[in-house]
């Protein structure tokens, strides 16, 4: 007989990476050693009758993928809080598990799209390439002019965890609080002080949007010409919840003709942006590279969760945290 085999695709934090390891005994484990991951086809060939695979948002999990693993498998265990690169419906129809890692990434994501916020309006990424370009002669009483945070109107699209970690830390900054999402919160907007409003709404009067939706066929191109042009032209719009939720060819037009003041973002369309997008022709945008969950305690626990899905599904236990439960009806 031969031994069952677990796929790793990409090099995960230690904590995660040792209880991988430690399925040894009855597995073989195998890890893509490459800082890139696995081309598809490459990845088509590895997760050939496995029992587990641990992926990552960046590996694409469609059906056919699934049918190249084969009924054997017994759980598909990603590193991340978000499933886009999945095929759920594909994953429940053939009765597999997917795991995910909600909840211990909030408040680190938070945090980055909050710093996103705060150096956007306060431009320390211009200021420091104007430092450092030598080009700092003086102070300059109408140099580096942006708008205050405190006081000023937010208005977050989609009030889930992270959404509702940035009300939190808004209300230190006193700010007024929009929010829109698919269904209201009584309980989180008595908490935070946070009122509902329709998108239009909240694009027309905010100063500052921010973005944490999933990413869906509803989300698709959310901000387009449109919508962005609802917004106040000194407007903001940080996104750190997946790319495609922004139009970038719209986002270029805004930014550059002035329908609004400065965007941040932590993930694009594509990922990773392409070096010949116009967007990095512009100075009054920030774009970080997928990395709001980018503290060492966060990526340690998402890997250690993710870990615990795989060693719980190859089990055959419920996994602690399924995106599709349905497979246990
Ligand atoms: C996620 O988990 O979905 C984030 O985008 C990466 O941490």
């Amino acid at each position: 007989m031969t031994t069952p085999r677990i796929f790793v695709t990409r090099l995960i934090p230690e904590k995660g990476l040792e209880m991988v390891r430690g399925l040894a005994a009855d597995y073989s484990v195998e890890v893509w050693p490459d800082p890139l991951p696995p081309a598809y086809d490459a990845l088509l060939q590895k997760v050939q009758g496995l029992a587990g695979l641990y992926c990552l948002l960046t590996d694409r999990i469609d059906a056919n993928l699934m049918d190249a693993i084969g009924s054997q498998v017994k759980v598909i265990s990603q590193m991340a809080v978000g499933f886009d690169n999945i095929d759920i419906p594909a994953a429940t129809a053939r009765g597999i598990p997917v795991g995910n890692t909600p909840g211990v990434l909030t408040e680190t994501t938070a945090d980055f799209a909050w710093s996103l916020l705060m150096s956007a309006a306060r431009r320390v990424v211009e200021g420091d390439k104007f430092t450092r370009a030598g080009k700092w002669k003086t102070w300059g009483p109408i140099d580096f002019l942006g708008p205050d945070v405190t006081g000023a109107t937010l208005g977050i699209v989609g009030f889930g965890r992270i959404g509702q970690g940035m009300a939190k830390r808004a209300q230190g900054f006193d700010m007024r609080l929009l929010y829109f999402d698919t269904q209201r919160n009584p309980e989180a907007e008595e908490k935070y002080g946070a009122q509902y409003a329709d998108l239009d709404t909240l694009l027309r009067e905010s100063d500052f949007v921010t973005l944490h939706t999933v990413l869906s066929q509803e989300t698709y191109h959310l901000m387009d010409d449109e919508r962005l042009k609802r917004m106040k032209p000194s407007g903001i719009l940080i996104n750190s919840a997946r790319g495609p939720v922004v139009d970038p060819a719209a986002l270029y037009r805004a930014l550059s003709n002035g329908t609004i003041a400065y965007a941040a973002l932590d993930v694009t369309e594509p990922e990773p942006i392409r070096p010949d997008d116009p967007l990095l022709t512009l100075d009054n945008i920030i774009i970080a590279p997928h990395i709001a969950s980018a503290s060492f305690q966060t990526r340690n626990k998402m890997a250690t969760m993710a870990a615990a899905n795989l060693m719980a599904g190859l089990k055959g236990e419920r996994l602690p945290n399924c995106v599709n439960p349905q497979v246990y009806e």
